[in-house]
């Protein structure tokens, strides 16, 4: 046994040299062969880069002090144009990879993922094209994948994840397709998930709510379907969840218990949401954005919603939702925009409404059994004069909106 141990350690010190072996030269062949695929505009990098001086002091380059070999390469913002050369796999110590904002094409090289050091690759905002290299999705030490705003596609990569230290997935605005697999959840360390723009799709996995440490979570504009996973809300460091433009159905519902939230945005307008508003929504107490827009709920707005004590947005037009409008909505008075239109309430516009004096946008719009008065002490703040008094959708005036309303919040 310990002979076999003995053999395969010497196997394994077999394989290193050629790493060890590697070198400096290595590094500026790598270099060099990586803007030979490159232009800039007035040869910017061509004529920085020579070899007269040392390829440490080159532009963008940063190398480890002791060893002289390039730990980082910064080159973001310089309309470079061409393909990113397969060399830069060769760049052995090479932790941080940045090219945000240029012009390059083509694809990822496969190596970069498999760099041992790498800790950041932000190729955001170019033409890149092809798919994702699956390396950087088993990678022991990535911190940072910014991808987003390319032309990639092809399926993400639906294997196992192993990426402990991961902690921003940024693919945004790709032609991704496939699911989010289950092994999402092994990436425990996440804080920033954005995959908004493509066209994955498959449901919202349950694993998601093992991401203790999410802040962000943008799945906008895609085909997922489903339910929402009542997990996530019960993710105290989650900030901000957007999943708007995607076919998901099923009830909002959150956990019941003590959670301990302090999600500000919540938006998941544009799907194919049903049931009521859920009266624990009381336990989102920091929310400042509730937009559950063109869904399909119904039921009344629970009458408790005031309990929502810093909201800003509350965007709940094109649903199915009925009932009057609860007199505690008066009591949040940082509202700002709320936006009913198209719905069916009916009733007395509450008068507490006039409470509201940060309000900017009010949108009764399409409520045909809305009756009543707009409360005057609406009026008498200085937001804008030529609101309409009367909200008369049982006559044959449709439209109340005092402004038109954009969706901004998706
Ligand atoms: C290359 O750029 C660096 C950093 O801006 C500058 O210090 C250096 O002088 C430049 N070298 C040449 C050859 O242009
Ligand atoms: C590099 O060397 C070439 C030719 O030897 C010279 O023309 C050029 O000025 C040198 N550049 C720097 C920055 O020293
Ligand atoms: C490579 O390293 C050697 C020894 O550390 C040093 O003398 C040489 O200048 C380095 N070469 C470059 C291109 O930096
Ligand atoms: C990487 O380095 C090795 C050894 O120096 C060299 O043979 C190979 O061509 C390099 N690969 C690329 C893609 O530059
Ligand atoms: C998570 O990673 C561990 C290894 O770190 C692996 O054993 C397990 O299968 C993975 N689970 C999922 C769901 O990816
Ligand atoms: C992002 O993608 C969406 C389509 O999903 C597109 O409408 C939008 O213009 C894109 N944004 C940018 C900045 O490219
Ligand atoms: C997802 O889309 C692919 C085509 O891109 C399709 O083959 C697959 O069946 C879809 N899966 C689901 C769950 O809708
Ligand atoms: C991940 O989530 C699944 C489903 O929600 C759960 O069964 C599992 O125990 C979780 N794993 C960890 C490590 O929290
Ligand atoms: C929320 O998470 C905590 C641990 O973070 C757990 O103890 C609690 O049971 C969870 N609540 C629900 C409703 O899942
Ligand atoms: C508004 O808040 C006040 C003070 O907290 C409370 O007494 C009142 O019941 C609330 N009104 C409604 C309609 O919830």
């Amino acid at each position: 046994m310990e002979k076999h141990i003995f053999l395969l350690i010497l196997l394994f010190l077999v394989q290193f040299p050629i790493s060890i072996a590697s070198s400096n030269e290595t590094d500026q062949q790598a270099l060099l062969a990586f803007q030979n695929l490159i232009t800039s505009p007035n040869q910017f990098l061509a004529n920085n880069w020579t070899k007269n001086a040392s390829f440490c002091s080159w532009f963008g380059v940063t190398c480890s002090t002791r060893r002289l070999r390039v730990v980082a390469l910064a080159l973001p913002n310089l309309q470079l144009q061409g393909t990113i050369s397969l060399s830069l796999a060769n760049l052995s110590f090479l932790r941080e990879l940045n090219l945000e904002n240029n012009l390059c094409n083509g694809g990822i090289p496969y190596g970069l993922g498999q760099l041992p050091h790498l800790r950041v690759i932000d190729f955001q905002n170019n033409q890149l094209q092809g798919s994702i290299p699956i390396s950087l999705f088993q990678h022991q030490r990535v911190r940072i994948i910014s991808l987003a705003f390319n032309e990639l596609s092809g399926e993400m990569w639906k294997g196992p994840w192993y990426v402990p230290e991961l902690k921003v997935l940024d693919l945004a605005n790709n032609s991704l397709t496939g699911i989010i697999p289950p092994y999402v959840g092994n990436a425990t360390k996440l804080m920033n998930f954005d995959l908004s723009g493509s066209r994955i799709n498959g449901t919202i996995p349950m694993e998601i709510g093992n991401l203790s440490q999410l802040a962000s979570l943008s799945l906008v504009d895609n085909q997922l379907t489903g339910f929402i996973p009542g997990s996530l809300f019960n993710i105290s460091s989650l900030l901000g969840v957007t999943l708007g433009l995607n076919h998901l159905s099923g009830p909002l519902l959150l956990d019941e218990g003590n959670i301990e939230s302090n999600l500000k945005i919540l938006s998941i307008s544009f799907n194919q949401i049903s049931g009521r508003i859920p009266s624990n929504i009381c336990q989102l107490t920091q929310l400042k954005i509730l937009s559950i827009s063109f869904n399909s709920i119904t039921g009344d707005i629970p009458k408790n919603i005031g309990c929502l004590a810093k909201l800003e947005m509350f965007l709940i037009s094109e649903n199915a939702i009925s009932g009057t409008i609860p007199a505690s909505l008066g009591n949040i008075s940082t509202l700002q925009h709320f936006d009913s239109g198209d719905n069916r309430l009916e009733g007395q516009v509450p008068q507490e409404l006039g409470k509201l004096s940060n309000l900017r946008v009010l949108n009764f719009h399409k409520n045909f059994n809305l009756i009543g008065q707009i409360p005057k002490a609406i009026f008498n703040t200085e937001k804008g004069q030529n609101y309409p008094q009367t909200i008369r959708n049982r006559a044959n005036i449709p439209s109340a909106s005092f402004l038109a309303q954009k969706y901004p919040c998706r």
